[in-house]
């Protein structure tokens, strides 16, 4: 019997949810859809993946609001992606996304972000790499924050091993939140569906990390100082987000969360494939920075 070769790891960007802490700006528009900036929040999200060098892509949304994200991502061939549409009739869960793209995974491992997660850093390509790299077992990513009872937290032994995570704890173990990325192997759908839902009646992410957990398969990378981890979650952050984006560009020259920049460094489009891209922006600073890059 030979091996079968390890599977390329695909993407998922869980874009679902009713926004309802961002009512009532949510209430025509989904939250992965608002503006950062100069960019529909859910550009930041797939530029990871697309940094990880992932071009297989489900985009999980609510029935409602599949049209409008199609509209925005269209199938991803601009990029030289491929994307796929799956609807999530409810939000029952973070760890549902794995059961709802079982057959796009097809056994596949994954990557999968939360629509409304914003990254920056030096290093980063870096670490996604790292995390990329692993074919079977888990990697979840770390940020220190002053608030981690907003969030997934981690405990950790002396080693800076991960030994517990809990979702919203009153008492945080740490000050290391669990940000909204995963690098999951193969077996993440089959172990979802094993997942009991939680209390609130959701299927949760902590759950199904605590397989890997219990397995020791489970890998922390502690994004440090040098990164920005965004939060989106209210009115004044997601300002404070898109003030970031504004200072950071605007003082650099550089875009944060430009698909065709990085598919053009990626080699999946050529030059002119950007100009055709860049055509349809002209007017804007984006459009000229795309023609720059050429
Ligand atoms: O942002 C990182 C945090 O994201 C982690 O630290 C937590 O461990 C994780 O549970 C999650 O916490 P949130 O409080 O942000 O979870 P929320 O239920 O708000 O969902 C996060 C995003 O995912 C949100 O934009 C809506 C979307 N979503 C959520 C659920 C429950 C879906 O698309 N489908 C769902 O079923």
């Amino acid at each position: 019997m030979t091996d079968s070769p390890p599977q390329t790891r695909k993407g998922i960007i869980l874009a679902g949810g009713s926004g309802t802490r961002l009512y009532p700006l949510t209430t025509g528009v989904s939250k992965q859809l608002m503006p950062v900036y100069d960019k529909p929040m859910i550009y930041y999200p797939l530029s990871v993946l697309m940094l990880t060098g992932i071009r297989q892509i489900a985009v999980i949304t609510t029935p409602e609001d599949g049209s409008q994200f199609r509209r925005v991502l269209g199938d991803g061939s601009q990029w030289g992606l491929s994307l796929t549409y799956i609807e999530q009739p409810s939000p029952d869960g973070l760890a549902q996304a794995y059961i709802l793209a079982e057959d796009f995974l097809d056994g596949a491992p994954s990557a999968m972000v939360l629509g409304d997660n914003i990254f920056f850093g030096h290093g980063l390509t870096e670490e996604l790499n790292r995390a990329g790299s692993r074919p079977t077992g888990g990697t979840v990513f770390g940020h220190r924050v002053h608030d981690p009872q907003r969030y997934g937290v981690v405990s950790m032994d002396e080693e800076g091993r991960v030994t517990g995570i809990v979702e919203k704890p009153e008492v945080p173990p740490s000050d290391y939140a669990v940000t909204g990325l995963y690098f999951l192997d193969g077996r993440a759908p089959e172990w979802a569906r094993k997942v009991k839902p939680s209390a609130r009646g959701e299927v949760e992410i902590v759950s199904l990390l605590e397989m890997y957990l219990a397995e020791g398969s489970l890998d922390l990378a502690r994004l440090g100082r040098g990164y920005a981890w965004l939060d989106t979650g209210t009115h004044a952050s997601l300002l404070d987000a898109g003030n970031f984006v504004r200072t950071l560009q605007s003082r650099q020259g550089i875009q944060c969360g430009c698909p065709e920049e990085i598919a053009f460094e990626q080699g999946w489009i050529g030059a002119e494939d950007l100009r055709a891209q860049a055509a349809r922006f002209t007017k804007t600073e984006y459009g000229q920075y795309l023609l720059r890059l050429i």
